[in-house]
Order: C-alpha cells, then sequence, then structure tokens
C-alpha cells in the first residue's frame, strides 16, 4: 500500500494539471492582465436569436417561452444587414480597444460553429454564416482584441441539471417533474463537458482571445461560495482555457469576490465600490478591474428602451470608471437584421471624439490618488495627477479646488488646463492644494487639469 505521504506528494504534482488551485498567472498571462489595464475602454455585444423578440436577452425566461417554440426562431434569424467590417470600424472608431460578444447565452444559442450541439448559427439558421468566425477575422485585421462572454447556465437543456433559479418556464420535462429541490450534487457531466468542448472550440478556432467573460453561477444561488467552484468544476474549467490560451484572461460575472484562477474581476452595472443596481455589493479584489454598463436599460435589443443614457453622460461613466481604476465595458445591443441601433452609434461617436484629444488622461492610466469627489474624479500617470471636473446640472463647479495628496513631500511643480495648457495658479501646504479656476466651460462633459508633481504619486 502507498504510504499517505507518496499518495499526497502523487496528488500535489497532479494537481496543476486540472486544478487552478494555488494558481499562478504565466508570464503571458500577466502581460495581457496589463494591457487590459491600460485599454480601460471596451465594447459589449449582446445577440443572439432574442433579438428577433425585441425584447432583451431574458425573454424566455421572462415570458416563460418553451424551448421547443422558441428554438424555432432559429430557422427564421436571417441578419442580412450583418457586416463585421462596418461594427468593428464603428467600435474602434469609438476608441475601444476590445470587443467582447455573447458567443452563447442563458437561451443555449451558439452564435458560432459548433460540433457541440446543432443548435448554433451556422447548422439552425437559413444565414448559415459563423458571425463569430468573422468578427474573429475582421478584429484581426483591424487590430482590436475579441473576448467571448459565454453563459453557464442555459434555459434549454436537460442536462443543465440541477436547475437553478431560473429557466422553470421554458418547457423543460425537469421542470415539470417539480423538482424544485437543490440536490446537493454537480451539474450532470455531460453539461460540463459540452462547456469544455465549446470553449476548445472557442479556443482552438478563432485566433487569439483576449478573455472569456463567464456568467450565470448566480442561477445556482442555493449552493454557497465555497461549494460554487465544485458544483461547476470552475478549476478544471479554467485550467482548460488556460492551457489553451496562457495569455487568456477569464472573468466571471457572478457578484461575489472572484475564485482562484479567474484573472479579472467584473462589476455589473456599477463602478467598483458603488452598489445602486445591486448586483455590485462585492469587495474589490487586487484584479483588474471592469464594470459591465447598458447605455439604456437592456442589454439585448429591445425595441422599446429608448432610455438611453445622453452622449456626454457616457463619457462621464467612462471617466468615473477609469478614476476608479477600471476598464468599462459599454453594451450595445444589436438588432435582428445585423445592424447597430443608431443611439449607440452616435454615443460611440461622441465617445470617439472625445477620447481622441482626451485619451492620453484615461489610457494607460491608474485610478486616481484622490478618491471621488463631488465635482469628479482622478487618474494619474508616473508624476501627473489628472483631475477630472465632471460638471452636473444641479451641481456647479466650485471657483477653488482643494485636493488633498496622500504624500505630504512631492511638491507640484505645474497645474494647467489639459486643453489648451492655460497655468492655473495654485498653493501648496504639505499635502493640501488649492487651486484657483479659471472660468470655465461648464458645457464640457469634463474639464481636465493636470498637474506635474516632483516625484511619483
Ligand atoms: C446579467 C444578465 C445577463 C447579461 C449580463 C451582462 O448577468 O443576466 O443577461 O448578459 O448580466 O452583464
Amino acid at each position: 500500500m502507498r504510504s499517505i505521504k507518496s499518495l499526497f506528494v502523487a496528488l500535489f504534482v497532479a494537481l496543476p494539471a486540472f486544478s487552478q488551485v494555488g494558481y499562478i498567472p504565466s508570464e503571458a498571462n500577466q502581460k495581457a492582465r496589463a494591457e487590459f489595464e491600460d485599454a480601460r475602454f471596451g465594447i459589449f455585444i449582446h445577440w443572439g436569436i432574442y433579438s428577433i423578440l425585441g425584447d432583451g436577452e431574458w425573454a424566455q425566461q421572462v415570458q416563460n417561452l418553451p424551448y421547443a417554440e422558441y428554438s424555432r426562431m432559429a430557422a427564421g434569424f436571417y441578419p442580412s444587414k450583418f457586416d463585421a467590417a462596418e461594427w468593428v470600424s464603428a467600435i474602434k472608431g469609438s476608441g475601444a480597444k476590445y470587443i467582447t460578444i455573447t458567443s452563447r447565452h442563458h437561451d443555449g444559442f451558439s452564435m458560432f460553429g459548433t460540433k457541440a450541439s446543432p443548435y448554433n448559427i451556422v447548422d439552425a439558421t437559413p444565414f448559415k454564416r459563423d458571425i463569430i468566425g468573422e468578427l474573429a477575422k475582421e478584429c484581426q485585421r483591424q487590430g482590436i482584441k475579441l473576448h467571448f462572454y459565454y453563459s453557464h447556465l442555459d434555459w434549454g437543456r436537460e442536462d443543465y441539471y440541477p436547475l437553478g433559479r431560473t429557466g422553470w418556464g421554458t418547457g423543460r420535462k425537469i421542470a415539470a417533474e417539480g423538482k424544485k429541490e437543490h440536490p446537493a450534487t454537480p451539474l450532470k457531466r455531460s453539461y460540463l463537458d459540452f462547456m469544455n468542448t465549446q470553449l476548445t472550440e472557442l479556443l482552438t478556432n478563432y485566433g487569439p482571445i483576449g478573455a472569456i467573460w463567464f456568467d450565470g453561477v448566480w442561477d445556482q444561488d442555493a449552493f454557497s461560495r465555497e461549494e460554487q467552484p465544485k458544483i461547476w468544476n470552475l478549476y478544471e474549467q479554467y485550467a482548460l482555457i488556460h492551457r489553451l490560451q496562457p495569455s487568456c484572461l477569464i472573468g466571471n460575472n457572478h457578484h461575489m469576490l472572484p475564485f482562484e484562477g479567474e484573472d479579472i474581476q467584473i462589476f455589473e452595472q456599477d463602478i467598483p465600490g458603488q452598489n445602486e443596481a445591486g448586483l455590485s455589493g462585492q469587495e474589490i479584489s487586487r484584479l483588474p478591474l471592469e464594470t459591465c454598463k447598458t447605455m439604456n436599460n437592456s442589454w439585448g435589443y429591445n425595441m422599446k428602451d429608448k432610455n438611453y443614457m445622453s452622449p456626454a453622460g457616457v463619457v462621464q461613466y467612462l471617466v468615473r470608471t477609469a478614476g476608479k481604476g477600471a476598464n468599462l465595458l459599454l453594451n450595445i445591443g444589436p438588432r435582428p437584421d445585423g445592424t447597430l441601433p443608431e443611439e449607440a452609434l452616435a454615443r460611440l461617436k461622441t465617445l470617439g471624439a472625445w477620447l481622441k484629444v482626451n485619451g492620453e488622461t484615461i489610457y494607460g492610466t491608474d485610478g486616481g490618488c484622490i478618491d471621488k469627489q463631488d465635482w469628479g474624479v482622478t487618474t494619474q500617470r508616473g508624476k501627473t495627477l489628472y483631475v477630472h471636473l465632471l460638471p452636473q446640472a444641479d451641481n456647479p463647479l466650485p471657483e477653488t479646488l482643494q485636493l488633498n495628496i496622500p504624500k505630504a513631500q512631492n511638491r507640484l511643480k505645474a497645474a494647467t488646463l489639459f486643453a489648451g495648457g492655460e497655468k492655473i495658479p495654485f498653493k501648496q501646504t504639505s499635502k493640501d492644494i488649492t487651486l484657483t479656476l479659471p472660468t470655465l466651460d461648464n458645457a464640457q462633459p469634463d474639464i481636465i487639469l493636470e498637474l506635474t508633481f516632483a516625484k511619483e504619486l
């Protein structure tokens, strides 16, 4: 019989092959993390057969649409106006550095050609084109990174079992049997294998992929945080991804502190540290951060939702996110014909024009050493602090600005307006700086002051 010690050693040696426990990101991964943080801005795309219904990506769940009928929409999905080059140009023009697209959402429909299920864009639609493949090629051609959203939960498959808190009205046999209690078992092996097969396809057939963005773990909220990695077999899945593409980052929108093996931390509809939408109460980790956010109130195309943030509001949101040291992943829900809504395109243009001039104060910066204030936020790089004054209709800008920097022995050498370079008078006593502001154009979404210090901040 083998001794306990040798068994332990054997286990320990074997562990890294199938587990992410004790995960140490590879060099390639660390480089990708740094690039991700420098990017600061990406565009999210929620697109699937649900777009036909024009009622968001949750239509199947919200309206309790049976899979047998819902899935027939695939045979009528023909996005005749889809043009990957047009999408990528519009997105690149916004200043975004990466695109995250739904490869498979909760309805289980794959937007790529997959051998793991016939329920996919190539085999189940008359369109027959692998839009993920077309997008991947175009992203490579135009030099922008591609990330894949991938749903952990599934509203159609019988082997997505045990069911979670959603998907009880989509006509599955298991739901009809009314098994509402959660047996304390992991998800079915066949389902976990199916996901790993698809992830292997996604990471083998489309060139370098910047990140896999998981969503849906929250569906199994009957299980504790400790149980989650086990029931989903997350460590095995994460190890597979890092083995296939070491630089591929893993993010999981589970609304908790990250698990081992994850490379970025995601916040939904809120800047880290703020929790207005109620999905971002988790602590902030030391991983690169990303906030995903809709421009209106829907992820997937919603015909009636015209409740868009103003273009200036979108710029301010990007600046606020950067001020917290996080990336903004701003969402668009394309129409079923393959076009991007004009409201979204207009905001992409505004962002692009703004970033062209002011990108230096956002890309490659860290969150500023001065936390958010009534007047706005700060970003920083090296010895430079960018003070972003964000005018609000109900909150006029002050005439003098008091700043409290963290280190007393850091002398402010110069303060100027970022646009035009006008000098701004200031006084400094130890950590306290007082700036006397000139008359400012409050119609701008962001008035930036550039403060140069003697030492690194
Ligand atoms: C939520 C929604 C999902 C959406 C995601 C994007 O988890 O359930 O539909 O894709 O947020 O952040």
